[in-house]
């Protein structure tokens, strides 16, 4: 995924701040539909095809979302909430008191409420997601849930640009301020975005803030296959959304039943790669533009890079993080790192 780098000279994007019962402040930077447009038609004429992940999660695609969540084969949500709950004492004692809880791409509520049960005194929480509606619901739930925590929310793609909240919204005048990024949404960017994306982030948290975020780990193909081949078929229908969401949002002319979804583990890039596969040749139309796919043909709509520890060390040196406390489940599969800043 794209991530640029804020400079102190780049615009801050246009927002609309609206009110949204229970928060402190909602603040929506929602990319407009044209850009969907321009990046899928952008991407259909590329070689290969391809078309940014961050475009699946519309409302039905956020929803399919939280159900691969429960797939038996989706081993990284839970393994990553296990986790998280043995290790909440020490990361309540890493972070000291007061906090303000940065999470970034806030899914699902149930691990920030597990971060924020387990935190001493946090102070404020701010959410930062794609998807609108989604957010609001999660956000306001937060915010009823810990009615002495100020919870806001920003509704931006943090892959392409950081929104920094403004300073009020994240002062925390006694606590440290903390990111959060589980999920191993970090391993959807590339190696050099994320490095982008994690140096933008390490800007935002400073002075003396930290990072809490979870990363899945390399390990045998076949666990990584299955995970993104559930026998349920939800991930498919996932990846599919995408082509229903261009027919929904941008009245494209193709037929969704005439493409296949394919995931496997590359393992020489280290990474699962989503794809969707046209059976047989046909052709995508937006507007006055015609796409034209060979038999197997694909639009690649996603990787999913998995590190060694050690590698997702280096990349978080590089984006200016020091190394904190690591910690993997008792049969590999995934990890939690906690980064310090140097300030
Ligand atoms: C959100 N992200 C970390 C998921 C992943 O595993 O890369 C998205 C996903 N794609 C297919 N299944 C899950």
């Amino acid at each position: 995924m794209p991530a640029r780098q804020r400079t102190a000279a780049a615009p801050r994007p246009k927002f609309r701040a609206e009110t949204a019962e229970g928060l402190t402040f909602f603040h929506d930077y929602a990319p407009p539909t044209e850009n969907f447009r321009q990046d899928a038609i952008e991407g259909l004429s590329a070689t290969p095809k391809t078309i940014s992940p961050k475009y699946f999660y519309d409302e039905i695609g956020s929803q399919l979302f939280d159900q691969i969540c429960e797939t038996k084969e989706y081993y990284p949500t839970r393994t990553e909430i296990a986790l998280l709950d043995d290790i909440s004492d020490e990361i309540a004692e890493l972070a000291g008191e007061e906090t303000t809880v940065v999470e970034f791409g806030s899914g699902s509520s149930v691990k920030i409420r597990r971060l924020l049960e387990s935190l001493k005194d946090p102070a404020h929480y701010v959410a930062l997601d794609i998807s609108k509606e989604h957010l609001k619901k999660s956000a306001q739930k937060i915010a009823h849930l810990f009615p002495d925590v100020s919870v806001g929310a920003i509704c931006a793609d943090f892959t392409a640009e950081m929104p920094l909240p403004s300073t009020e919204s994240l002062k925390s005048p006694n606590g440290r301020r903390l990111g959060f990024l589980p999920g191993s949404t970090i391993g959807n960017f590339q190696p050099k975005d994320a490095e982008d994306f994690l140096g933008n982030a390490h800007s935002l948290l400073e002075p003396g803030g930290a990072f809490l975020i979870g990363v899945d780990l390399k390990k045998d193909p076949d666990i990584l296959n299955d995970a993104y081949n559930d026998a349920t078929g939800v991930t498919a229908k996932f990846n599919l959304n995408l082509l229903r969401r261009m027919k929904r949002e941008l009245n494209a002319d193709l037929d969704p039943d005439g493409f296949e979804h394919l995931a496997y583990y590359n393992e020489k890039a280290g990474r699962i790669e989503m794809h969707l596969k046209s059976c047989g040749a046909q052709d995508i139309r937006i507007g006055d533009r015609r796409f034209s796919f060979d038999d197997g043909e694909t639009i690649h709509t996603e990787n999913s890079y998995k590190y060694h520890v050690d590698e997702f060390t280096a990349l978080a040196e590089k984006a200016g993080f020091k190394k904190g406390r690591i910690w993997t489940d008792s049969n590999e599969l995934f990890s939690v790192h906690f980064l310090e800043s140097h300030g």
